[in-house]
């Protein structure tokens, strides 16, 4: 077996050509996030979340895009989590996808924001039920009790809800990531790999190249 240090591969990725990406990240995002799913790769959608805490420490862990508009990206998670109590305190997130299986990494930073209640009720009423019963089980990033605190809780509200609709908690919903940067990253032949950074210029948007 190889030593870590020897574990290589030589990418193989096209260069990004200036003139012909788009001008709006979130359309050139899209563009790659189809050619993800064409390549039929494990939950494309994966993404790491960083936020900041209130001492400054940054919290990293993956969460699932589930909607793309033209305003940003959206995850949905419990907004009394680790991850909603930071972002309470401090906006600031990035977001880092990597499609290895296309040698390729977008990394997003912005301004994360609750979505409306009802965009949020939509989502959570065409999750399946289980999902939904698990979203009130779970005080999601607390400390259990004890070893099947999460099942009981579980089989409490599944009894609580038996024959009825499950409505949405006030503690769950989604965040809305606002973009004020977005790198495109692909890699390329002898580490010669190609990074393109949008950053946010008022209405508009700055692209450059950066070494990689
Ligand atoms: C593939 C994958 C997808 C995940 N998707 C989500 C998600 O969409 N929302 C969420 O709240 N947690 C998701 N999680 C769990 C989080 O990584 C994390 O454990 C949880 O949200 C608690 O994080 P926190 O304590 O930092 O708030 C996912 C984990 C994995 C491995």
């Amino acid at each position: 077996m190889k030593r870590i240090q020897n574990l290589r591969v030589d990418y193989s990725g096209k260069i990004l050509d200036l003139d012909n990406i788009n001008k709006n990240p979130i359309d050139e995002f899209k563009k790659w996030f189809k050619e993800a799913q064409k390549k039929n790769i494990l939950e494309p959608n994966a993404m790491t979340l960083s936020t900041v805490s209130p001492r400054g420490n940054i919290n990293s862990r993956t969460v699932l895009l589930k909607g793309i508009n033209n305003k940003g990206f959206i995850f949905y998670t419990n907004y009394e989590s680790r991850k909603g109590n930071d972002i309470n305190f401090n906006n600031t997130v990035s977001l880092v996808f990597l499609w290895k299986e296309l040698e390729k990494q977008i990394i997003i930073k912005g301004n994360a924001k609750k979505i409306s209640k009802k965009d949020s009720e939509k989502y959570f009423q065409s999750r399946p039920r289980s999902s939904r019963i698990a979203a009130w089980a779970s005080n999601q990033s607390k400390i259990l009790s004890y070893e099947n605190e999460l099942k009981d809780r579980f089989l409490e509200y599944e009894e609580k809800f038996r024959n009825k609709e499950i409505p949405l908690p006030d503690f769950w919903g989604g965040f809305l990531v606002e973009p004020k940067s977005i790198e495109f990253w692909i890699g390329r032949k002898s580490r010669m790999h190609d990074r393109i950074s949008y950053t946010r210029n008022q209405k508009n948007w700055n692209i450059q190249k950066l070494y990689p």
